[in-house]
This record gives structure tokens, C-alpha cells and sequence, in this order.
């Protein structure tokens, strides 16, 4: 018996060619963490699935996420739960349940983690993707809402994305959005037996989402719809003028978009979404929004919130097909290979004498031939090797030879990481002397202490 992951669902692993690979990831997420503290956005973690009900009061009983896409279950006290299929209402519950949106204070927080949608798997698509997510909460200024679009847009300058479009509008407020649903069913009454089924079925319930379709005949009749641009209230199109004007002043383009409506129910006022032209019918790494009356909703205080959610697979993907150059695979700076008991235990003890110095090294386990050590060596790319057996350890020095020269030298074997610190021009040289200046401050420290 065999099994497989599944449908729509992948595992990432190391030393892949492409979007799957798990070093990519860390890498990715390493200056996602980077670049949301430098907005000071603090990590938030919460768990992967809740009351199924937490969703259907957010998401919205219309939207597709609930409709059709949780991935829903009874518990074994019959208890309805539901993997989370978005970041933003649980990071809503977990604030509000702890309290600390109850002093007024402003809350910046982001978040990394898996996210679940029953949906048709297609390349872009899947039924676990991971968001990277931030939710600015209790500021309700303009500039809000351009620095989170601008975080998103930084990030993407950082992993070298290019050609992506931010396309924005405003939904404006409760009362605006009634208005134009009027405006908009007026429109498409007369051709409303035209329309596809979903439409159909959207034009009662949700005929904002309407402006969101696909449908060829849909786009046709959508061409000359009107813009919820002409039913703002004045305090949401000012906002929308102020966000622009912001975005305009720290050279941030965009495209108004008045059709751009997102697909969960709790936004109000700005929206926005961050296409790329390489990911073909999945084109949108990432999108947010206000969302002002979502915490109230959830029994918390009234306090305006501002965020987004970016897919990884996509951000991962568009790097890929754009060549995006990340950094050149690099495996460990040293490699270990004793001969012999007594070596393999001398060795066992250096290694982590070099990781405690933060020099990464690693050490042949299996006591294989010494060809065949090599060979391993060499695949994972280690840069030196050093070869340790009886006569090695008698007169305290071992050979380092590295790899891609082939030329050897001699060093003390019991002096290991302080010889390594010295001695070696190496692509790490930085690193090392960052460490040995380090070392050299902390012995002095110690000195002074004394
Ligand atoms: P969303 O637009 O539903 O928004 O998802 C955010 C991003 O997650 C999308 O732009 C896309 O990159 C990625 N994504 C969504 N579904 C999939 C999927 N099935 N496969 C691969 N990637 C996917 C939200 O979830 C909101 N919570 C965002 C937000 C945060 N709004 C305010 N704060």
C-alpha cells in the first residue's frame, strides 16, 4: 500500500528544483518576519481551526469560503469546528477574547500559517496554501491604510518581484453599499436571464460579488455597470482621495479599479489587491482591506482595523517564473570524518564545540568508505573537509581540505573553531569576524567583571 498527499494538498521539501522547496520558504519567510517588524508588526499565532460559527459571523453565510469551501467538522462532543480558511477573524477572536483591544491601544500584528479552502485544485490553487497576513487594528487615518499596502509592496520590492499591479477602490460604508446594490441590480435587471447561474444566484443575496465574475457574457454586461465610486458617502470618498494622494506621495502606483469588490464579507471603505501577470487565472499574490465593524461583531470594543493576506505559494511562484535570483545553495562550512571510535567521539564533542560558535559543520554518522564519505560531502556541498583518525588526534592536527580547490592545510584539531575563526577566507569571512569581533567584547566584558 502506497499513500499520497492529498488532492490539493503538497509537502515541501529540501533540495527541490522549484515553488516546493522548503529552503525557499525559509528564506522567504525569514524576510517576511524581517520587513513586518521593521512596520512594527508583532507575531500573532493562533490555532488552525475554530468554531465553525467564528467564520459564518465574519466571512459572511454568502461568501464562497462559507457557502462551499470550509473544511467543517463535528468534534467528538458534537461541536461544530472548521480548519480556518483565512487568518483575519481568528486573529480578531484571540484579540478581543484577551482583552487587549479594551484600553484604546492600537495593535499592529502579522502572522505566517496554513489556511484551508475545499476549492477545485488548479495550478495557484490549492486546498492548504499558507498567508502571510497583518492586521493594523484601532487606527482609522488614511495613512493606515497606505502603509499596509506599502508593507505588502515592500516586501514584494524586497524578494525581487517586479511587473505587479496594485489595483484599489472603496466600498464605502454600510449605507453606500446598500445604495449601490440598488444602483447595480437596476442595471442588471434587464438582462438578468443572461446572466450565468452563479450571478443568478448572486444578483438577491450578494450582487456586489457579481462585479467579481469571470463569466465571458457576465464581463459583457458588467462593461457598463455603474461605479460604486458615484454612491460613496462623502467621509469614505475623502478617505479614498487621502489614501491615494498618500500612495501618490511615496511613488507607490495603483489602478483605481471600481469593480474590485473582495470576496468576504467583513470589509468596508478601502480595498485592495496585488495582481501579477505570471500566474495566468490565479493572479492575485495578495489582498485586503478596512474591515471597521468586524470586532464589534465579535463582541469586541468598536475599533477600526486595516489589513492583508498574501499567498505564499503565489509569492513563491511568481519568484520562480521571474527568475528572481535568490541565493546560491550553500551547505555546511566544514565536514567532520573520523576514523575510528575514539575519533568519532573527539569529533562528536568538536562539532559541538563549532556550533556553539555558530560555525556550521556537520560529521559523518555512518562510517562509511571513505570514498563514499567524500562523495556525500561533496553533494552536500560542504566547503571544507576535514579527515580525522589516530595518528590526527596523537599529534593534535588534521588536514583541512577544501573542496572546490582541493588544496589542504594544517590546523590544530583541539583548537578547532577558534583556528577555523582565524584562519579562513571563506565566503562566511564576514560572519566570522562579526563572531570573533563578538567573542573579542564578551571576553572583555568578562575581563572588566572579574
Ligand atoms: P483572500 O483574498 O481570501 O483574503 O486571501 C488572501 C490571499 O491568499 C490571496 O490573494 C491568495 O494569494 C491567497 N489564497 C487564497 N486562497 C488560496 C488558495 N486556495 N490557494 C492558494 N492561495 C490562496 C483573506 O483571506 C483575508 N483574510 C485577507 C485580509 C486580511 N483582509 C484583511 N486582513
Amino acid at each position: 500500500m502506497s499513500y499520497s498527499a492529498p488532492k490539493g494538498l503538497f509537502d515541501l521539501l529540501p533540495g527541490q528544483k522549484e515553488w516546493r522547496d522548503s529552503e525557499l520558504w525559509q528564506i522567504v519567510e525569514e524576510q517576511i518576519r524581517e520587513t513586518a517588524q521593521e512596520y512594527g508588526f508583532h507575531e500573532i499565532r493562533t490555532p488552525i481551526f475554530e468554531k465553525t460559527e467564528l467564520f459564518i459571523r465574519s466571512v459572511g453565510e454568502s461568501s464562497d469560503i462559507v457557502s462551499k469551501e470550509m473544511y467543517s467538522f463535528l468534534d467528538k462532543g458534537e461541536r461544530s469546528m472548521t480548519l480556518r480558511p483565512e487568518g483575519t477573524a481568528p486573529v480578531m477572536r484571540a484579540l478581543v477574547e484577551s482583552k487587549v483591544l479594551n484600553d484604546n491601544s492600537n495593535q499592529k500584528v502579522f502572522y505566517i500559517g496554513p489556511m484551508f479552502r475545499y476549492e477545485r485544485p488548479q495550478a495557484g490553487r490549492y486546498r492548504q496554501h499558507h498567508q502571510f497576513g497583518v492586521e493594523a487594528i484601532g487606527c482609522n487615518a488614511p495613512e493606515q491604510d497606505a502603509e499596509v499596502i506599502d508593507l505588502l509592496m515592500m516586501l514584494s520590492d524586497k524578494l525581487g518581484l517586479k511587473n505587479l499591479t496594485v489595483q484599489i477602490n472603496s466600498i464605502g460604508n454600510h449605507e453606500s453599499r446598500n445604495r449601490f446594490r440598488d444602483m447595480l441590480r437596476n442595471y442588471l435587471r434587464p438582462n438578468l436571464n443572461e446572466l450565468s447561474e452563479d450571478s443568478q444566484r448572486r444578483f438577491e443575496s450578494n450582487p456586489l460579488r457579481i462585479l467579481d465574475s469571470k463569466d465571458k457574457t457576465d464581463r459583457k454586461f458588467l462593461e457598463g455597470a455603474p461605479s460604486i465610486l458615484d454612491a460613496l458617502d462623502s467621509e469614505s470618498a475623502d478617505h479614498f482621495e487621502h489614501v491615494k494622494k498618500l500612495l501618490d506621495s511615496i511613488d507607490r502606483s495603483y489602478i483605481v479599479n471600481p469593480q474590485l469588490v473582495r470576496g468576504l464579507d467583513y470589509y468596508n471603505g478601502t480595498v485592495f489587491e496585488v495582481m501579477t501577470e505570471n500566474l495566468g487565472a490565479q493572479n492575485s499574490i495578495g489582498g485586503g482591506g478596512r474591515y471597521d465593524g468586524l470586532i464589534k461583531e465579535l463582541g469586541g470594543p468598536d475599533v477600526p482595523s486595516m489589513g492583508f493576506g498574501a499567498g505564499l505559494e503565489r509569492i513563491i511562484q511568481t519568484m520562480i517564473s521571474q527568475e528572481v535570483n535568490l541565493t546560491e545553495e550553500t551547505g555546511p562550512l566544514l565536514y567532520l570524518v573520523p576514523l575510528g571510535d575514539e575519533a568519532r567521539l573527539a569529533c562528536f564533542g568538536q562539532l559541538n564545540e563549532l556550533r556553539n560558535c555558530g560555525i556550521s559543520a556537520e560529521m559523518d554518522f555512518t562510517g562509511r568508505k571513505l570514498r563514499k564519505v567524500m562523495s556525500h560531502a561533496n553533494k552536500i556541498k560542504a566547503e571544507f573537509v576535514a579527515v580525522v583518525g589516530e595518528e590526527e588526534m596523537k599529534n593534535d592536527q588534521v588536514e583541512l581540505k577544501e573542496m572546490a580547490s582541493g588544496e589542504s592545510r594544517t590546523i590544530s584539531f583541539s583548537k578547532l573553531p577558534i583556528e577555523i575563526m582565524q584562519q579562513f577566507s571563506t565566503g562566511q569571512e564576514e560572519l566570522l569576524q562579526d563572531m570573533a569581533g563578538q567573542l573579542m567584547q564578551l571576553l572583555n566584558v568578562n575581563e572588566k567583571e572579574k
